[in-house]
């Protein structure tokens, strides 16, 4: 896929430190675009950040979005590092324990809907600024097939994707005016830590790895894409070509 589709644009890929969101910060990179990881860990974002094409036109940032400090020391150091952005996605998430509601622990219900779809929200209003200006600005939230049809065992989780779907509409209907295009891809079942965790029974080999599903978002981070508000499947775009 390499290529200059995404020449030049700078772009934040939060939880990029591994899974979905470091495949979708290679592709990126390989398609000319200067990237930020993230993560909570220097040296496993320091090792991510070396498996990138051209490593050293990126850069990371560790912080740890379990706090609100967490995410404003990620907005910080971003206006340090770039004066603007052109894309923003939102890929760090946690699964949570697979329980029935009726025994679901607060404890964990708040820390969900806090990593999954509070943060998110508030990252958004952090970065907003260097997003005004981008340059045809994207921003891309992770939903789940589970946050359009809920699933019993999924809790905190898949209400926290539901909020994602919402979060999603509210802030590309806000935006529009401002050329700022918001919009969410489901994954779907990908080869990762997390999707390992929900499904310790299943063969991973018969997944998508996370640079396959990446076609979508390189699609949507491209500034000449004019789609916003809507929700799309990853899966329906492996193996075509996001220049089309
Ligand atoms: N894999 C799937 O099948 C699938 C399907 C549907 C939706 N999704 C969604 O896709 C996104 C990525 O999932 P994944 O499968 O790639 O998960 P993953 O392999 O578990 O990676 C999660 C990423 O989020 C970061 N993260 C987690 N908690 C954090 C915190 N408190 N502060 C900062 N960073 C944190 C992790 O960084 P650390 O290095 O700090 O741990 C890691 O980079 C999630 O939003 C998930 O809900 C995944």
């Amino acid at each position: 896929m390499a290529g200059e589709l995404l020449g030049g644009r700078v772009c934040l890929i939060t939880g990029s430190s591994r899974g979905i969101g470091l495949g979708i910060a290679r592709v990126f990179a390989d398609n000319g675009a200067i990237v930020t990881l993230h993560g909570r860990d220097k040296a496993t974002l320091s090792q991510s950040l070396a498996s990138l094409p051209e490593s050293f036109k990126h850069d990371y940032i560790a912080a740890d979005l379990s706090t609100l400090e967490g995410s404003k020391k990620l907005a910080e150091r971003l206006i340090r590092l770039n004066e603007k952005l052109d894309v923003l996605v939102h890929c760090a998430g946690i699964l949570g324990p697979k329980t029935p509601l009726a025994a679901y622990p607060h404890k964990d219900w708040d820390e969900v809907i806090w990593v999954n779809l509070t943060v998110p929200f508030i990252l958004t209003q952090e970065i907003l600024p260097m997003l005004r200006k981008g340059d045809r600005p994207s921003i891309i939230f992770i939903s789940s097939g589970v946050g359009r049809l809920g699933r019993a065992e999924w809790g905190a989780y898949a209400v926290s994707k539901f909020g994602v779907e919402g979060l999603t509409q509210v802030w590309a209907q806000e935006l529009r005016g401002e050329n700022i295009r918001v919009n969410a891809v489901n994954p779907g079942g990908t080869r990762t830590q997390m999707r390992a965790a929900a499904y310790p029974e299943e063969d991973p080999m018969i997944l998508p790895t996370p640079e396959d599903i990446a076609p979508v978002f390189v699609w949507l981070a491209r500034a000449d894409t004019e789609i916003n508000g809507q929700s799309l499947e990853a899966r329906d775009w492996i193996g075509r070509d996001p220049a089309t």
